[in-house]
């Protein structure tokens, strides 16, 4: 028996609302795009041609006429919050771009309507379902490198901006940007709460007054530590995950891990010498190193984001990405920016150039 079909309506049909939604959720099969808003009519009427959803200006005409029961928030990122509100209050389920809002108010504002109104409410923390995080995710369940108290993450590439999230008024930069996708992953990993902070934000080559590059440490309640360089500003590459356990290492590039641990049972006991060594020789040992490399990609693959929000609202499964897990993401992304100093550096063509 073919599954019910979940009616959506789409606010937004930009890079993220056409791209990461309108496309995967019309040949999903368990969606059917019912409408769709955008103040730009071809935008909306390429949507219509392709689906036959109903077309609409803007967001409240469109809450105000359709039948869709899930509306999609794609619009610019400081609309996020009131435009989530209004889905909510309107009785609907809510499917919200990251990132979630501006500040951790609003978010926790979210949150709370979600619950006041027994709507559910889905943050685009589609990086929860990408395999990356579940791999990291088995092999710290796993034990083989014991406590956590390190873990090293480098998101960066060399690419040039110069769009509208270049702005700091419309929520631009990378730190709004891209590090919600890393804290979805980092946080639930870390094992207890953050608890502090340090960053330093910087503009090194985009065009406009948002970061481009952020380099920051968390610390958490049971003092594992994170630093996490996101940056659009480094030409080379470095290994995106590095996790360090007291008995071993992981390095992991997104497709593959190489792991490198030893059991501490088959170790020697050790016991100080607390004395000049003998023969003036540094101690020294063989661990009984073990040495494996892993996929990351599980066989069988992760359920989509999509997959779970149907799964979830057809009461087959649970939510992965709950709100109140974008609410921490939020939280520690505060936490980020009230720990930043901007230093905004000069690009090369505006140095004056010495003698
Ligand atoms: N999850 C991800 O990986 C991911 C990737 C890209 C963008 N995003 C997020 O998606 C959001 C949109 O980014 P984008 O790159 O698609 O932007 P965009 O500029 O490409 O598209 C924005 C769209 O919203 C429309 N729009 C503007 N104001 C509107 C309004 N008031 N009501 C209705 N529609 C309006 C525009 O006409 C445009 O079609 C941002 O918050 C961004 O952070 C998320």
């Amino acid at each position: 028996m073919a599954k019910k079909q979940i009616s959506v309506g789409i606010v937004g049909l930009g890079r993220a609302g056409w791209h990461l939604h309108f496309e995967p959720l019309r040949t999903h099969g368990e969606f059917r795009i019912a409408a769709v808003a955008d103040p730009d009519p071809a935008r909306c009427a390429e949507a219509a041609g392709l689906t036959g959803c109903a077309t609409f200006g803007s967001l409240d005409q469109m809450l105000g006429a359709t039948d869709a029961t899930l509306i999609v928030v794609a619009t610019p990122s400081r609309f996020h919050y009131t435009d989530a509100l209004r889905v909510l209050k309107s009785g609907r389920d809510c499917l919200l771009e990251k990132p979630m809002a501006i500040t951790v108010e609003e978010a926790t504002a979210l949150a709370d309507a979600a619950r006041t109104f027994a709507r559910r409410l889905f943050v685009h923390h589609q990086h929860v379902h990408r395999p990356e995080y579940h791999h990291l995710k088995t092999v710290l369940k796993s034990g083989v490198l014991g406590p956590l108290f390190h873990f090293r993450a480098f998101w960066g590439s060399y690419t040039r901006r110069w769009d509208w999230q270049c702005l700091v008024k419309n929520g631009g930069g990378q730190l709004n940007n891209t590090c919600p996708h890393i804290f979805s992953i980092v946080l639930p990993l870390l094992g207890s709460k953050v608890t502090s902070v340090d960053c330093e934000m910087r503009n090194i080559k985009d065009v406009g007054d948002a970061e481009d590059h952020v380099d920051m440490t968390l610390r958490t309640e049971a003092s594992v530590t994170a630093n996490l360089v996101v940056s659009s500003a480094v030409a080379v590459t470095s290994p995106r995950w590095m996790l360090f356990g007291k008995f071993g290492a992981l390095e992991c590039n997104g497709k593959t891990s190489r792991l490198r641990y030893y059991d501490p049972e088959k170790a020697q006991k050790l016991t100080i010498v607390d004395a000049a060594p003998e023969g003036r020789k540094y101690l020294t040992e063989e661990l009984p190193w073990v040495e494996k490399q892993l996929e990351v990609e599980p066989p069988g693959g992760v359920p989509s984001f999509h997959q779970n929000v149907y799964d979830v609202l057809s009461g087959a499964g649970e939510q992965l990405v709950t709100p109140e897990s974008a609410v921490d993401v939020m939280r520690v992304l505060e936490m980020a920016r009230q720990a930043s100093i901007r230093q905004p550096v000069e690009t090369a063509e505006e140095t004056p150039v010495a003698g």
